[in-house]
């Protein structure tokens, strides 16, 4: 009896505990500078953020400690921030002592939930400072000790060292003129490649900072590095433009070492490091890599080989003043495909097809004899005959070239370049391969991936496949227009089209945040901005409207996204710029001068005798986007509190504005062009007065309806195209557009087997010939910038985007659970009815948010995650709150959702929490 009283009363408290437990948030996640654990940052102030989660509703932070360390088990404290009432959670900045280079610091977070109560700490998190000082490299920039020949073959460094005692830590920093892998006893040092990343090499070269403790031991060591032309050398755009940034192949490699015993050492390059040209023959970007392994060095990465016939290096005064850290994340493999094929094309190619368009590179697992030898072709496509097609790559080869030594079974992959391909072409004299000789890798920043959007619709889901592809494909260390042919610039018009999209779909954070820092170094003295980021096209060509604004769209998109205030600090000066770039350009306000590319790649029919191509007034467009960028400068200046600006620009806006209406507008409110991007872009950037508004977007419709429910827009008028329409009420047309399945359209190239976003509209017609190879690529993701209204009407996710709110802290959530077709043309080509089901989610700084919801006959259902942290505004499109319940009661009776009902819809403000409202 009394065993069993004690057995209720042991459990009770057991209850309770747990109950406790599930009351408390939990530190998830956690970040510093937005990675995990990132090491080498030259930021002295870095910021943290950290995820919460926790089972129940309504979750808040009311306080937060965090304690950063030199010492793991934090007995060596440089910050504690001792506990900070606030509710922040994101990017909130290191006050410590002054930190300092290289040094690992250790950093833990406790947090306080709304009631007061405390968590446990987190786990133990670190990073490591880059190099802080210029004095602190010891290590000599180095160069071949021989004379390159016109192949220019990748050299090898190597150099074997003596390590002395136990080593606690180690840490190396590498970086080059040119691309470089890094080796430790025969080792690959790290998981990036084509390291260093690009950016505007002579004012700002990324080093790579690698713990390598691992790597090394006391005795002696072999330190190695191949380098290969690059971006830094290799030719780039077009015409034989090579050398863009230097002719020198160049290595500077550290190592920082701590030995238990706490002294330290350093080893660097330096004359005494010896090279010698590898079996690598030949690396270029566009062209390929030829690999020749009957020249391969041996064993060169390990201790005790004999580089007696190696070169001395040269030691060149480079200096270290353009160094800086990477930000943003490396280039590291991630998909691997297996050929789905193999076939022979009608002209006779082996032919492998890996099933989806992507970047990267192949691995062929091949033997054969001695001087045998493997050629690897890639294209996007087979023409409609099916044979390989490769006129749209123009002058790149994109070739890989291997000739066998005859030893075996051998591996080979490129180092220094990469492809844009779903089919490879086959050639060399190898007999009996199979497609199991040869696999596909992908390449691509490392960013996370963060958004899902999925719908009942196959040929939906396989357009968002498309554009998650574009962006894979496309976000190498710059956010390139196409992977494939010779061309993959940081074209600056295609990625702020895309920025948002991309914003959805992965973090790009510091992707954008390192690029724009990029844009700004190169920005021209006037304020003009190149037409590519880093520029290596001619150094005066830029200012083109709707390109050169990515110097403010971006980083507005990065601050409204992720809370971003930093990049609009640190890109101020730029943005301003670029604002007084094109007020310097203008007459009495209005800008009409200069090149533009215009509303590029617009719908154009092959025998235009009704003058059905959508043509824009270029100036119209310019207008627009100089009013646009002012008014986000205008936004920049009141969020950094520079009340003088907000003045002057405001004034500035107007004029411009009244401007436009004088030069482009007829009394009645008829735009000058008539065009589907000229009412898109004067509704989207509030050009016409508010009365005119209204009959703009009707004009808007009926030119939708006049091209047969066709878009007809370019690149500059697509990514807003849906995002009007539905804001002024037409949003079925708007859903119509999308799922027109006929050319233009989003989802012809879909139902023509596309994988990838398409430059074009009609890039493959429907008679399976080609758009000119001059200018065709398969792998563009600019028309992917759909996604935005994707996540944003159809799913409903958006931020606010108040000062306080941004990045997800007050959630909208706005889905259209009202879909239909306007056109019975699209009607019949859609088999099934509108959508019935839409899930989207965002990995948000504060953690994960579902926006999902499924219609049957006569309900719907609606069910949201909303984080730790964070409050969301639910609009749902009922007029009478009573109809609607949550977890099956009626809404009015569930604690803590506020109600208010307005004329066309009811909004809920909730806190956090997993919700399923039905009405
Ligand atoms: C690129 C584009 C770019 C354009 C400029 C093209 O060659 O591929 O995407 O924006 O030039 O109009």
């Amino acid at each position: 009896m009394k065993t069993t009283y004690f057995k209720h009363i042991i459990t009770g408290i057991f209850l309770l505990f747990c109950m406790g437990l599930h009351a408390q948030i939990a530190t998830e996640t956690l970040y510093c500078e937005n990675r995990i654990n990132p090491l080498g940052l030259d930021n002295v102030q870095p910021k943290f953020t950290w995820v919460l989660s926790s089972k129940k509703r309504d979750k808040e932070q009311s306080a937060y400690q965090i304690q950063v360390s030199t010492a793991p088990n934090f007995s060596k404290t440089v910050w504690d921030s001792k506990k900070v009432t606030s509710n922040s959670s994101v990017r909130v900045a290191y006050q410590g002592a002054e930190l300092q280079s290289l040094q690992i610091y250790y950093w833990r977070i406790k947090v306080w939930d709304e009631n007061g109560k405390a968590s446990k700490w987190s786990e133990t998190q670190h990073w490591q400072m880059g190099v802080l000082h210029e004095t602190d490299w010891k290590a000599n920039w180095i160069t071949v000790g021989y004379k390159e020949d016109a192949m220019r073959e990748s050299p090898a460094f190597r150099k074997e060292v003596s390590i002395p005692k136990t080593i606690k830590h180690a840490t190396a920093i590498i970086t080059s003129h040119g691309m470089y892998e890094g080796f430790i006893n025969g080792e690959k040092i790290g998981d990036a490649y084509l390291t260093p990343g690009w950016t505007s090499y002579n004012k700002r070269l990324q080093y790579q900072v690698y713990d390598v403790t691992k790597m090394l031991h006391e005795g002696k060591n072999a330190l190695g590095a191949l380098l290969g032309s690059g971006w830094y050398r290799s030719p780039l755009a077009w015409g034989d433009n090579t050398d863009n940034f230097g002719s020198d192949i160049s290595l500077l490699f550290q190592i920082n070492i701590t030995y238990t015993d706490g002294s330290t050492a350093v080893i660097g390059t330096d004359s005494t490091w010896k090279n010698q040209k590898s079996e690598i023959v030949n690396s270029e970007i566009y062209n390929g890599e030829i690999i020749d392994t009957r020249k391969s060095l041996g064993a060169w990465k390990t201790v005790g080989y004999n580089d007696a016939q190696w070169f001395p290096s040269t030691q060149e005064n480079i200096g270290f003043s353009n160094l800086v850290a990477t930000y943003n994340e490396p280039i590291t493999k991630h998909e691997t495909f297996t050929p789905i094929k193999m076939l022979t094309t009608p002209e006779g190619d082996t032919v492998i097809d890996f099933g989806q368009n992507l970047v990267g590179w192949v691995q062929a697992e091949v033997e054969g004899k001695v001087g045998d030898s493997l050629i690897i072709d890639h294209a996007e496509v087979l023409d409609k005959n099916g044979n390989f097609y490769t006129a749209n790559l123009r002058a790149a080869k994109a070739e890989d070239v291997y000739v066998l030594n005859g030893k075996g079974k051998q591996h080979f992959e490129p180092h220094f370049t990469w492809q844009g391909f779903r089919y490879i072409r086959i050639k060399g004299n190898l007999k009996n391969l199979s497609k199991d000789n040869f696999k596909a890798v992908t390449l691509y920043s490392n960013m996370r991936n963060t958004g899902s959007f999925q719908t009942s619709n196959a040929l939906l889901n396989q357009l968002q496949h498309n554009i998650q592809w574009g962006q894979r494909g496309n976000f190498l260390d710059v956010p390139t227009d196409c992977p494939q042919r010779d061309e993959r610039l940081g074209w600056t018009g295609d990625a702020q089209v895309f920025s948002a999209t991309a914003a959805y779909n992965m973090h790009v954070d510091n992707f954008f945040s390192k690029w724009m820092k990029d844009v700004a170094a190169d920005q021209m003295k006037n304020g003009s901005v190149p037409h590519v980021i880093p520029n290596v096209l001619n150094p005066t060509d830029g200012g083109s409207t709707g390109w050169a604004d990515v110097s403010t769209i971006v980083p507005w998109n990065m601050y409204v996204l992720y809370g971003n205030k930093t990049i609009l600090k640190d890109q101020y000066t730029s943005m301003k710029a670029w604002v007084d770039y094109m007020k310097n350009q203008s007459h009495d306000d209005l800008w009409n001068t200069g090149f533009h590319f215009g509303d590029w790649l617009f719908y154009r029919p092959d025998d235009d005798t009704d003058g059905r191509a959508a043509i824009t007034d270029k100036y119209l467009i310019a207008q627009c986007f100089y009013a646009h960028s002012t008014q986000l400068l205008i936004n920049t200046a009141k969020v950094l509190g520079k009340t003088d600006d907000v003045k002057q620009y405001t004034t500035l806006l107007e004029r411009i504005k009244k401007a436009f209406v004088n030069e482009y507008m007829t009394p009645n409110g008829r735009l000058v062009s008539g065009s589907q991007t000229a009412y898109v872009l004067a509704l989207k950037f509030d050009m016409l007065p508010e009365e005119l508004r209204a009959q703009a977007a009707k004009r808007l419709a009926e030119n939708i309806k006049s091209y047969n429910y066709h878009l007809t827009t370019g690149f500059l008028g697509t990514p807003y195209l849906c995002a009007v329409l539905s804001k002024f009420g037409y949003h079925d047309l708007a859903y119509t557009l999308l799922m027109q399945q006929n050319y233009p359209s989003w989802l012809y190239p879909v139902t023509v087997g596309a994988t990838t976003i398409w430059e074009r509209w009609d890039g493959r017609k429907p008679d399976g010939s080609f758009q000119t190879p001059a200018m065709n690529s398969f792998n563009h993701y600019a028309y992917g910038a759909i996604g935005d209204w994707m996540y944003t009407t159809l799913a409903g996710i958006n931020t606010s985007s108040k000062e306080g709110e941004i990045g997800y802290k007050k959630i909208i959530l706005t889905p259209h659970f009202d879909n239909s077709y306007v056109s019975d043309d699209v009607k019949k080509q859609n088999k099934e009815e509108p959508l019935t089901e839409v899930n989207g989610s965002l990995d948000t700084y504060y953690g994960k948010l579902v926006s999902h919801w499924a219609k049957s006959a006569n309900k719907i259902t609606y069910q949201v995650t909303i984080p730790v942290n964070t409050t969301a505004e639910i609009h749902l499109p009922v007029i009478d709150s009573k109809q609607i319940t949550e977890d099956g009661k009626s809404v009015e009776k569930q604690k803590g959702i506020q109600i208010q009902t307005l004329a066309k819809e009811t909004i809920l403000t909730v806190g956090s929490g997993n919700y399923t409202f039905t009405f």
